[in-house]
């Protein structure tokens, strides 16, 4: 479908604020294509602060953190002029859509969710919250709500945004076609970047040890520091093996996302060259890259009247899209209307 006042298909993707700083398989995963499709799609953006508390973070945390993913996505290239940006609990349609996704879920399918299953399994069901088992219906009426065409997300989300299109496709069928249906917007290069010093598995802000891990607002010695401590594998060439060189393989993926350069373009400079050469260069691209997304995002942090207005903006011009729908919702589901 495509959105009847600017004739461009949609775009809808959402970012947890769980940390002080997204890391680079945030960026390269999914927000440098958020960037991509502002300038094709009509594209929404929100902050899932109602999904992070799925995590029970500490309120002041959550405050901060919130304010920080904002400042980092404008850092980062998203545009509030092009996309709406705004925090998912500013828009109560959320709940009231995710209620009915709820509703429309098997417990079995949910149980599923390998997302749920690894983070029930972590910490028993006595602790796990009831919101960890919710937490993709309320994904599937973000994506629902806005009558998304696209979503750009990494790997780990496909699982998600498949129930996602089943729950699209079960409401239409029973009540009436009301949800345009979802396609994940996955890259093929960079949909899954590696932790550096266990390129197995992949990066993320709940590894146990941060060491792997490339904060985009750490300090450019930091993250230099761990680059060229990354881990890699056996032999000395510079050669794209996910299977046997899965360490050189994820510093190559990031080095030719960010510097524009194809592997094989890197793989032949590096002919001949050791790895501690490369790593070098890595760190050298990837400190570059985002010095002046640290400076923005910390300039952005001083100028709160500026976050408040763009969450304000967000805020309206997202309500009027989801409230809209939702009220298609109510009355497919039979709902009665308040007089
Ligand atoms: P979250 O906050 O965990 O991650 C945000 C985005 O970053 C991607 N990502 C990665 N991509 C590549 N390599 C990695 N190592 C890596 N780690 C994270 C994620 O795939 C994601 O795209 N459930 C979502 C948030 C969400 C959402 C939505 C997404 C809520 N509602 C609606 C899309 C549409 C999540 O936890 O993302």
């Amino acid at each position: 479908m495509t959105s009847s006042k600017t004739g461009k298909k949609r775009a809808l993707s959402g970012i947890q604020p769980t940390h002080d700083s997204f890391h680079l398989g945030n960026f390269l995963g999914a927000v440098k294509q958020w960037v991509e499709l502002q300038e094709t799609h009509d594209a929404f953006y929100c902050v899932v602060d109602l999904h992070a508390l799925t995590s029970e973070p500490n309120p002041k945390d959550l405050h901060k953190r919130t304010l920080a993913s904002l400042a980092q996505l404008v850092a980062l290239g998203i545009d509030p002029n092009k996309s709406t940006l705004f925090v998912q609990s500013h828009v109560t349609a959320h709940n009231q859509l995710g209620w009915v996704m709820e509703c429309l879920t098997g417990i079995g399918e949910a149980s599923r969710m390998t997302q749920f299953k690894d983070k029930s399994q972590k910490m028993g069901d006595d602790r796990v919250g009831v919101g960890v088992f919710t937490y993709p219906m309320l994904m599937a009426a973000d994506v629902l709500l806005y009558q998304a065409d696209q979503v750009p997300v990494g790997e780990d989300q496909r699982q998600h945004l498949e129930l996602t299109r089943d729950l699209c496709q079960r409401f239409n069928s029973r009540y009436g076609q009301t949800f345009t249906m979802p396609e994940p917007y996955i890259l093929k290069a960079g949909a899954k970047i590696f932790d550096l010093q266990d390129p197995t598995s992949k990066m993320s802000k709940s590894s146990e040890s941060q060491s792997g891990v490339i904060e985009l607002l750490d300090a450019p010695e930091v993250n230099r520091k761990k680059i060229k401590s990354a881990m890699t594998d056996t032999g000395r060439e510079i050669k794209f093996d996910e299977k046997e060189k899965p360490g050189i393989s994820n510093l190559l993926t990031i080095f030719a996302a960010l510097s524009g350069n194809s592997v094989a373009e890197i793989e032949s400079e590096f002919d001949g060259k050791g790895y501690g050469d490369f790593k070098g260069a890595v760190a050298d691209v990837v400190v570059d890259y985002l010095a002046p997304i640290r400076e923005k995002t910390l300039e952005l942090l001083n100028d709160r009247s500026h976050l408040e207005s763009i969450m304000r903006t967000g805020a309206e011009k997202a309500a009027e899209v989801a409230d809209q729908t939702l009220k298609a919702t109510y009355d497919a589901l039979g709902l009665i209307p308040r007089a």
